[in-house]
């Protein structure tokens, strides 16, 4: 349903954990060390990379609501969590997750971000999170993602945002032309109206701020290399197709560029930690 699938979102995975800055991270967990029991929402959570990599550093008490439109991911999710918990127990629609001492309940809950996103962050979570989802998405729907998780006062943590910049090794004279007409790709609509693509980043940092909110920004870049080949093969494919799709390289120079296989990736990323004013 989303084009996102479980098996794309299983290969990207360690990169993603490689790639989070530690120091937000850290960041976060001492915002919210002094509370017994934390709760969390996790937008477009997909497959559930966001909790198995947040999770391990907050409290003992954690409720999670994971919350995608695509009911195959929230299934995988289900079954990725069991697998990764040290016990796991059914508890009506949600899971009970014991991991490394914490107790984690886990509620999935499917719903279109477009429509419902005031309904899914109400209730006064502690924190609203998301993993690789704001690229996709509006300027506006930024600004209205900043609204409501300040009328709920909760901090807002999200990793992975795309920022525009890639370097492919070995290099190839098309790389910037390539590049360019990617990003121009990643702003078409996602489902969200026009996307802010590379520019997510800096609307999230202002719609924050303009929220009152203490902003921190790190770098979390993909560094990818021929020992994940099987990623960097499918990273390539998808840039080349989103490239022609745009029309703007001509595609035997497009056919050209994907013909010599890359064998190093790096691709920008952005975290964004966003904490309310005392
Ligand atoms: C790039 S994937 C990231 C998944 C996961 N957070 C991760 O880091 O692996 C984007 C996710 O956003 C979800 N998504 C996209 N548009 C959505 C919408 N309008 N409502 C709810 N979820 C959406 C997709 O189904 C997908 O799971």
């Amino acid at each position: 349903m989303s084009g996102f699938s479980p098996e794309w979102l299983a290969l990207r995975e360690p990169a993603d954990v490689r790639a989070r800055d530690p120091g937000l991270l850290t960041a976060l967990a001492a915002h919210l060390a002094a509370r017994d029991e934390i709760e969390v929402v996790d937008l477009g959570c997909g497959t559930g990379s966001n909790i198995r990599s947040t999770a391990p550093v907050l409290g003992p008490v954690q409720a999670w609501t994971l919350v995608d439109y695509d009911p195959v991911l929230l299934e995988a999710a289900r079954a990725e969590l069991v697998a990764w918990a040290d016990e796991a127990a059914e508890n009506g629609e949600s899971l009970k997750l014991k991991k490394d001492g914490r107790a984690i309940s886990v509620r999935f809950r499917q719903a279109d971000l477009m429509q419902n996103l005031e309904t899914v962050i109400g209730g006064q979570p502690d924190l609203v999170t998301a993993s690789a989802l704001f690229d996709l998405c509006s300027t506006d729907f930024i600004r209205r993602t900043a609204r409501a998780v300040a009328a709920e006062g909760a901090a807002f943590y999200t990793v992975l945002t795309y920022d525009g910049v890639q370097t492919w090794s070995p290099t190839h004279p098309a790389d910037a032309e390539m590049t360019a007409a990617f990003n121009l790709h990643q702003q078409t609509d996602k489902g969200f109206g026009s996307a802010a693509g590379p520019a997510a980043p800096e609307a999230l940092a202002l719609a924050f701020r303009g929220q009152g909110y203490v902003v921190q920004e790190a770098p979390s870049p993909w560094r990818i290399d021929a020992s994940e080949q099987t990623l960097i093969n499918m990273l390539a494919d998808g840039f080349a197709g989103a490239v022609a799709e745009i029309g703007r390289v001509p595609p035997d120079v497009v056919a050209h560029w994907l013909s010599t296989r890359r064998t190093v990736s790096v691709v920008g990323h952005t975290d964004t930690l966003a904490l309310p004013p005392v």
